[in-house]
């Protein structure tokens, strides 16, 4: 099964004229483009001064104010004004610590440091990047028991709920319930020197100019009315096929997310966001400008993340913000259109370990990609959007259907009971 399109044979000619025709459909580029400059800059400005006086850029909650329904309208409004957060204890530091200790033993029962051979499956392209530390481990215990777990349940719904879900005339998605996006894990070395990862976003980079479902998604942005864009509407959002590459996600996430399995300082080599979800408007639009050649999106390239940078984006730069200091059981989250890099970090202290775990609710194109993924979960192999690496067919301790409950029988298409958990 295929859950992606075929790249245009064609590009360089597709992204021609796409772009005549975009430019055609805003009119004035360049007022448009203004128009988002003057809504970022105070934003910009207003998180540079926030860091400078030393205060929080992201916002910060607490898990129990998420379970009880009290989260704080302030902390909800900063949320949404930033697209990106931080659940202080989602799960105990004891759990997480013990999950951090099951997967050490995990990689060492099944010998994964004497066979592990990193392959460069080209994400990042031309982006900085360090020494690999994200392992293409699926399937521990660990990672099963925090993706089906109702403390995480309960934070996916909380988040899925900023979104609109229903817009249009149309139900795009049911932000009560999840399917599974089984990611991998990272293991960063106490010590590590590492020049971090450049900014960029994920989920489709000219896929954002040119599928047909995008161009629905960011329909203001591409008719000269970029201040009416949304980043919370899911219209059509769930109806984007990213073209088959090694970076391309098959499913819709609100929030591309992790839960810490270590303490980290933010000075320590960690994610940094943009966080103002309208900043893509920016991005789209400063890509239809006059100084881009005809055939170029300021260097998005099929197979690549989006970069944002210095000769395009400067504007933006200044905004990129650490995440708070975290400690093992917290989750971190952001938007999927939200601009984020890793801090370069020189002789790390302590560990670095996460569990990639995003929010991906269910919607047909999430549930088809989660049932596939329950084939593979089955079979030990890797999820469909990632390298056929397979390393864990064969371990020994891996999770099976038995350590599955009711909400991982559903994530995962095995169950066929009501969606909603
Ligand atoms: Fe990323």
């Amino acid at each position: 099964m295929t859950f992606t399109e075929q790249a245009p044979e064609n590009l360089p000619e597709l992204i021609k004229t796409t772009k005549d025709r975009l430019r055609a459909q805003i009119g004035d580029v360049a007022a448009a483009l203004a128009e988002v400059e003057e809504t970022l800059r105070p934003k910009i400005a207003e998180i540079v001064a926030l860091r400078e006086r030393g205060e929080e850029v992201w916002p910060v909650v607490d898990f129990r104010d998420v379970a009880a329904g009290t989260v704080p309208r302030e902390t909800a409004d900063a949320i949404r004004r930033r697209g990106c957060a931080v659940v202080k204890g989602t799960f105990s530091r004891s759990r997480a610590e013990a999950w951090d200790r099951q997967l050490v033993s995990y990689l060492e029962d099944n010998s994964f440091g004497e066979t592990y051979q990193y392959l460069d499956d080209g994400v990042f392209g031309s982006l900085a990047a360090g020494k690999p530390s994200i392992f293409p481990i699926y399937w521990s215990k660990p990672q099963m028991e925090a993706r089906q777990d109702d403390n995480m349940v309960a934070v996916r719904g909380f988040l899925n709920g900023f979104w609109k879900h229903e817009s249009q005339g149309r139900v795009w998605f049911d932000p009560r319930s999840d399917t599974a996006y089984p990611d991998r894990v990272r293991r960063r070395e106490p010590g590590t020197s590492s020049s971090g990862l450049s900014p960029h976003t994920d989920s489709g980079s000219i896929e954002r100019w040119l599928s047909p479902a995008y161009q629905q998604v960011f329909r203001h942005v591409f008719a000269g009315e970029p201040n009416r864009y949304d980043p919370w509407d899911g219209a059509y959002r769930t109806e984007v096929n990213e073209f088959a590459s090694t970076v391309m996600c098959s499913a819709f996430r609100t929030f591309q997310g992790w839960t810490a399995l270590s303490d980290m300082a933010p000075d320590q080599g960690v994610l940094h966001t943009v966080p103002i979800p309208e900043a893509m408007a920016y991005l789209l639009l400063r890509a239809l400008q006059d100084d881009v050649a005809e055939d170029d999106l300021c260097g998005a390239a099929n197979g690549a993340a989006l970069a944002v940078d210095e000769k395009y984006h400067s504007l933006l730069l200044p905004a990129l913000s650490p995440i708070p200091a975290v400690e093992p059981g917290d989750t971190v989250w952001w938007h999927g259109d939200v601009i984020h890099s890793v801090g370069a970090v020189t002789g790390q202290q302590g560990w670095g370990n996460v569990m990639y775990i995003p929010a991906s609710p269910r919607c047909e194109k999430n549930a088809a990609y989660a049932k596939a993924c329950g084939r593979a979960f089955t079979e030990g192999v890797s999820p469909g959007d990632f390298a056929a690496e397979d390393y864990e067919t064969g371990w020994t301790g891996r999770a099976t259907a038995a350590d599955l409950n009711e909400t991982g029988r559903r994530q995962l298409g095995f169950s066929k009971s009501p969606a909603s958990v």
